[in-house]
Order: C-alpha cells, then sequence, then structure tokens
C-alpha cells in the first residue's frame, strides 16, 4: 500500500446505498486504493433514524480508523436493558457490564444521523452520486463488467458492484430475478421478509434536566415497557439532554401485517404516524411521572419517523461481480441492536477479501466473495438468531414468547448471561491492511486470515 508503484486490479467499484454499510465501504475501499462511486437514491444522504448501538465487536475497527473518539464523543454508555410492566413496575434487565473487561469496549448508545455525519466526513462528495435509485442490474461475464441502470434512465458501468441497499435493496432483487429464471435461488430466498411490527422512531430536543433528573447520568438508562396486547414503547436518554424513544405495534394477522408492509415499506415521516403515535400518547414514560406526550411533544417533527421492521436471513449473498452487504443480506430485527454492527462486520471482512485480490478475472473475484460468505454468513446467523430471541424477549407478546421472558429474566442467572457474551466476545473483526488495534480485555480476538500482501510495521515500544 505505501509503495506508489502498487496499483490494484479492480479499475471500478460501484456501491449502491450511502447508508452506514455503504459509507464504510467506501472508506475501507479508499484505503485499499480502488476507485468507487456510490449510487444513492436519496436526494441527500437522509439524517432520519434514532437509535442505535455499537460495542466491543466492531470498536476496534473504529479505533484503527481514528475515529473512535468521534464516536464515543456521540455516544452515552449502556450496559443495561431494563424491562417495565406498565404500571412501571420492573420486570428484569438485560446485563451486558462483563463487556469491559472481556474486552477493553462498551457497549455505546446514540443516534443515526451523528454516526452518518462522522463517516460521510471521511467520504469526498464528489464519490456521492445522489438522487441515483438502482432499478436492475445486468451482468456481463465475458466482458468482465456489472452495468446498473437507474430510474433516471442513466446507467453506470464497473468491473464489481457492491449491493449496500438496505432491506429493500433494488440490488438483491434484480440479481434474484435474475438467478430464479436460470433456476439458480434457493427456494429460501424466493420468500418474503417475515412478518414483523411497525415502529415509531423519534429523538427530543434538549430537556430540563431538573426536570428529567435520570439526563444528569453519564450512562444510559434503556428503559422498555411491555403492555396491552399488542403494544411496547420505551425511552432512553442519551447526549446533550435528550430523550431518543421508540414505539412498537406487533401484527397479530399475516392480512394485517401485508396492508400495514404495503403502506409503510420505508424509513420516513409518514401520514399515517399520527394515527399510530395517538395510540401511545396517554401511555407512561419510565421517567419523572411523565407520559410519552410529553417526549414526543418535545420532538422536532422532522425527528419522528416510522418504519416497518420486517426480518429475513437470506442464504445468496453474491454472484459473479455482484454481492450484498448488511441489511441487503441480513435484515435483523433491532431488539439486540445489532444491525448496524453487522453491516460493519460485512464490510470489514469483504474489504480484507478484496484487497488480496490478484486480478480483475471473474475466477478472482468469485474466489474473493467466496471467502467473504464463509468468513460471514455464520456469525450473521448467530447474530440473527440473536435478534429473534431477544425480539421475544423485549417484546414479544404471545404466550410462548411470555414464557421465554419470565424463564431469561426471572431463572437465569447472571452468571449465565455472562457465560453467553464471553462466546461471542472473541468475534472482533479488524481490518487486515491497517494496523491492528491494541488487544484489550481478558478475552482474545478470535484469529482471521492474514492479508498476504499487506506488511505491517514494526512494532514500536510504547514511550
Ligand atoms: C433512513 C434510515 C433510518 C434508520 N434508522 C434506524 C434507527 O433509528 N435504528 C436502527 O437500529 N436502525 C435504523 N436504520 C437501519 C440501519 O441503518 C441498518 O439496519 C444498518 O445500519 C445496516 O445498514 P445498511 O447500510 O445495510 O442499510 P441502510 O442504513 O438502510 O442504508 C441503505 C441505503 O441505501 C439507499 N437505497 C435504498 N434503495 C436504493 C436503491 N434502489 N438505489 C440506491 N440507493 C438505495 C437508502 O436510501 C440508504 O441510504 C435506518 C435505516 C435508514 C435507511
Ligand atoms: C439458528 O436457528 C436455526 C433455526 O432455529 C438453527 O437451525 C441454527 O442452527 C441456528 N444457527 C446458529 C448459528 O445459531
Amino acid at each position: 500500500m505505501s509503495s506508489t508503484s502498487y496499483q490494484h486490479p479492480l479499475p471500478e467499484v460501484l456501491i449502491a446505498g450511502a447508508g452506514l454499510g455503504g459509507l464504510l465501504m467506501a472508506i475501507l475501499l479508499d484505503k485499499i486504493g480502488i476507485p468507487y462511486r456510490i449510487l444513492e437514491r436519496a436526494s441527500q444522504v437522509k439524517a432520519l433514524g434514532a437509535v442505535m448501538s455499537l460495542g466491543p465487536h466492531i470498536m476496534p475497527v473504529f479505533e484503527q480508523l481514528g475515529i473512535l473518539d468521534d464516536l464515543l464523543k456521540i455516544s452515552i454508555k449502556c450496559t443495561s436493558m431494563n424491562l417495565l410492566d406498565e404500571s412501571l413496575k420492573p420486570m428484569g434487565s438485560i446485563k451486558m457490564d462483563g463487556q469491559k473487561d472481556m474486552t477493553g469496549y462498551e457497549s455505546v448508545l446514540f443516534i443515526r444521523p451523528e454516526l452518518t455525519q462522522i463517516l460521510l466526513s471521511k467520504v469526498p462528495t464528489s464519490k456521492i452520486l445522489l438522487n441515483k435509485q438502482v432499478v436492475t442490474i445486468e451482468d456481463h461475464p465475458e466482458e468482465e463488467r456489472v452495468t446498473v441502470h437507474c430510474a433516471d434512465g442513466s446507467s453506470y458501468q464497473a468491473a464489481l458492484l457492491i449491493g449496500a441497499d438496505g432491506t429493500y435493496s433494488s440490488v438483491r432483487q434484480s440479481l434474484y430475478k435474475t438467478l430464479d429464471e436460470k433456476g439458480l435461488l434457493p427456494k429460501e430466498d424466493t420468500k418474503e421478509l417475515e412478518v414483523g411490527f411497525a415502529c415509531i422512531v423519534g429523538t427530543t430536543g434538549p430537556m430540563d434536566p431538573e426536570k428529567f433528573p435520570v439526563l444528569k447520568d453519564d450512562y444510559g438508562h434503556f428503559d422498555s415497557i411491555i403492555g396491552g396486547v399488542r403494544h411496547n414503547w420505551g425511552a432512553c436518554n442519551i447526549n446533550n439532554n435528550r430523550f431518543t424513544w421508540g414505539m412498537n405495534l406487533q401484527f397479530t394477522t399475516e392480512a394485517e401485517a401485508k396492508k400495514e408492509r404495503f403502506a409503510n415499506a420505508e424509513w420516513g415521516p409518514e401520514a399515517s404516524t399520527a394515527e399510530m403515535l395517538k395510540e401511545f400518547l396517554d401511555r407512561p414514560c419510565p421517567f419523572s411521572g411523565a407520559k410519552m406526550r410529553d417526549i414526543v411533544e418535545a420532538t422536532p417533527p422532522e425527528l419522528i419517523s416510522k418504519v416497518y421492521h420486517e426480518h429475513k436471513l437470506y442464504e445468496t449473498w453474491y454472484h459473479g461481480r455482484t454481492v450484498l452487504i448488511g441489511d441487503a443480506c441480513h435484515k435483523l430485527l433491532p431488539a439486540s441492536g445489532m444491525g448496524a454492527t453487522n453491516a460493519f462486520q460485512d464490510v470489514v471482512v469483504l474489504a480484507n477479501c478484496l484487497f488480496d485480490l490478484e486480478d480483475a478475472s471473474s475466477k478472482s473475484i468469485t474466489a474473493a466473495f467466496q471467502s467473504y460468505y464463509s468468513q460471514r454468513y455464520e456469525k450473521a446467523r448467530t447474530a440473527y438468531n440473536a435478534s429473534l430471541l431477544m425480539s421475544k424477549i423485549m417484546a414479544g407478546q404471545t404466550w410462548s414468547d411470555r414464557l421465554i421472558r419470565t424463564i431469561f429474566l426471572n431463572y437465569l442467572p447472571h452468571w449465565v448471561q455472562q457465560a453467553e457474551l464471553q462466546k461471542t466476545a472473541g468475534y472482533r473483526p479488524q481490518i487486515m491492511f491497517l494496523p491492528l488495534a491494541p488487544t484489550r480485555g481478558t478475552v482474545a480476538p478470535d484469529p482471521q486470515p492474514k492479508c498476504g500482501r499487506y506488511v505491517p510495521p514494526p512494532l514500536v515500544a510504547p514511550s
């Protein structure tokens, strides 16, 4: 990398989607020296969304890139999630307090638009083409290129296409259509995303810490309330004296879910938001005897968004010169707070695999994609399974969900929860072609394939 004569064999890469995954991908391609452009559907990189979580499983990468401090500046640490019933009586907590000892890093909460800003500031504006909604893709293996067609009639070509275009990925849909016609798509991948729930999230402006004393704490009180038959909601204090909040409405029938899905496929302010909000406004807020109305009314309307949460783990992540990352290939439920982490882990592992490409032939590219898939699929599956379980515990309303919750909160001793954390603590993949972040904590990071072309810098004794 340091030698100026080296030129990476990939002439150009296209990234579909300037979400969190797409932006980190851009940053890593730039480090490798692979030219790229991003095609983003929106007219601007949107400041939408509310609370998200990142933790030890990705923070070493932020440290490698020199942006860990930026992340911590916008964050509040949070090592437990509390469940309450409708009368605010505690039902139990999910604790992650061993993380720092095991890994050297703690889980934090922050607001999506603020992380977007950090990543966006590292990507030259000229690299992001806005108003470019990818519609179809065509692979031309004999010419070693892929063509991307956009809704405005324009098209782009590249040696490789990375689909980072989220849950309803057009890259995935177009790729799968072609594969299905050729009889190459596994049956699982022909099925739709699975039923989830409707969700409204928001972040208040600064509020009065005298009225809400939890705002004075330097850690997050993540309180989630389970109420009624299909409602759950919650709030958490975050930086700058603000609250971030969310409300979920579960579907009882498939037909109801389908109707809702049709109306709310994407993130954004919606006409139906007000209607759903009404169902929650008079319910108790976990803090200072307030109602949810009090924090909703302190929220700027443009910071409220409604989304429909579905879930699915896809089997097919690549074909030809196209590869999927993030929500485009594994849409987790948000309860486990691992969606962004898994998207970023995809990016890191894919970048490691692309770094070592010897040439731009289909054979080499397929081998790189295969390696990416084999390093990531089982990990994503573990995270997907965990997100389903956490969703049952945090929000589930069926008889069996309640049973699982009761067992989890009341009969699983603290050390069992710790042992679970311990099992996954080693999975902290890093960028193998940059100086590694120092190993911290009692659990060593899992070994990773080395990047052959990279010569690590000599170790310097700390001064
Ligand atoms: C606006 C928004 C708000 C969100 N808010 C939250 C939140 O509050 N909490 C939470 O846990 N998760 C939230 N998420 C989801 C979270 O960002 C993802 O789960 C996770 O970060 C994985 O990121 P990703 O890069 O795979 O996908 P995303 O972050 O969803 O990014 C996908 C990007 O692709 C673009 N795109 C979509 N279709 C096309 C197309 N056809 N052509 C070109 N571009 C396209 C989208 O505009 C978006 O910029 C939000 C996602 C979005 C898009
Ligand atoms: C995930 O859950 C499925 C279905 O319950 C199970 O077959 C699979 O082994 C699990 N995989 C992992 C990695 O946890």
